[in-house]
């Protein structure tokens, strides 16, 4: 069976199609960050309309790339939410309107599980069950994954998500946006040590995370460091690697705790702080002593896709838990949806 999906829940726009029994045939992506940049983060509307444009466009690229005809699409996949009303909008009127015309059935997937199961695309594929570190722009969770649909939540952030607190602390030392990746850049040329910054609930006992008092420390040091408005090179640069480095314990820690708790001994890491190398690098470490591993997703993967969409919906299917409905095609969105509402 083929799957068409579409993801536009953000600032990008992804569209993949993915074969039941082949995976992954072709994927298409546009970052909107060019545009979003100069206003130093995501402006809702202009995020919107720039999906409307550039989705047919992607749409055709993946059909030519993968050697298809819309004739030999079985059914239609679209991220539902959460994320933007606006944006949501656009990949699920499209996707409704592609499979309505078509007769073909849609399916609406969560965002966070189409993260969740890309490290699935990977080779090695994770076999269930594992625990997910979930770290994307908004969520930070720990989840128990039993299964396609099978998920407990584990432990999550009570207040900033890891890349909301990337993203913080990159505007603070005057960086672009998105945040992440240009911190840890940054970062590379500075020494972590130079800053002792707090490491928020890293003895809490439990698997919550907390990011808002790391935001607030690193305003401090900013403001201690420039008195008179300006903050030298090595500063900036020490500083980035002082956050990096604090976030990047903190979820290697709980990430630990979460493998000894439950006893598993595979760890899923999804999301766009996914794509950190030091986290990447720290993880392996941590686990090495012990009998467990980390799977991350592709590279390229880690942000947001259309090819992770197509993926869940493709594993949805197969487990028996997509409504395959070709005239149910009333739809809505949901800007806020709690992952383990889903089954
Ligand atoms: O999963 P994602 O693309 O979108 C959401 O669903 O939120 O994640 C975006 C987040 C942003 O906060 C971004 O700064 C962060 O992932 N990010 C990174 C890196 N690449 C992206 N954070 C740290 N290091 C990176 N290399
Ligand atoms: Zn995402």
């Amino acid at each position: 069976m083929i799957i068409l999906g579409f993801e536009s829940s953000c600032d990008e726009t992804g569209v993949a199609a993915v074969c039941t029994e082949r995976g992954l045939l072709a994927h298409a992506l546009h970052t909107q960050i060019a545009m979003h940049q100069e206003y130093g983060g995501v402006v809702p509307e202009l995020a919107s309309r720039d999906h409307i444009r550039r989705v047919v466009p992607l749409t055709r690229q993946v059909l030519q790339e993968a050697g298809l005809a819309l004739s030999d699409v079985d059914a239609v996949a679209y991220t539902a939410g959460p994320g933007l009303a606006g944006a949501l909008l656009v990949g699920a009127s499209v996707a409704q309107a592609l499979a309505w015309s078509r007769r073909l059935p849609a399916i609406g997937i969560h965002h966070l599980e189409g993260h969740l199961l890309s490290p699935m695309l990977a080779d090695p594929r994770p076999e269930f069950p594992f625990v997910a570190l979930l770290v994307s722009g908004g969520h930070t969770q720990l989840m128990r994954v039993d299964g396609v649909g099978r998920y407990e939540l584990l432990g999550e952030t009570l207040d900033d998500a890891a890349g909301e607190a990337f993203d913080k602390s990159a505007k603070l030392l005057g960086l672009g946006y998105p945040g992440g990746p240009a911190l840890s850049r940054l970062a590379e040329q500075g020494d972590a040590a130079r800053f002792d910054l707090p490491r928020p609930m890293l003895h809490s006992g439990d698997l919550d995370f907390s990011f808002s008092g790391l935001k607030t420390a690193v305003l401090t040091r900013v403001r201690a460091a420039s008195p008179d408005g300006a903050i030298d090179e090595q500063t900036r640069a020490d500083l980035a690697a002082a956050t990096q480095a604090a976030i990047v314990d903190v979820l290697c820690a709980k990430s630990v705790r979460a493998l000894k708790q439950t006893g598993l001994k595979r760890l899923v890491v999804a999301g766009g702080v996914g794509a950190n190398r030091l986290l990447r690098a720290k993880l392996a470490a941590a686990l090495e002593p012990t009998k467990a591993r980390a799977y991350f997703p592709p590279l390229s993967l880690c942000t947001d896709n259309g090819a992770m969409i197509a993926f869940a919906a493709a594993e949805r299917v197969k487990a028996g838990l997509a409504v395959l409905d070709a005239d149910a095609h009333a739809f809505t969105v949901k800007p806020r949806w709690d992952l383990a509402e889903i089954a």
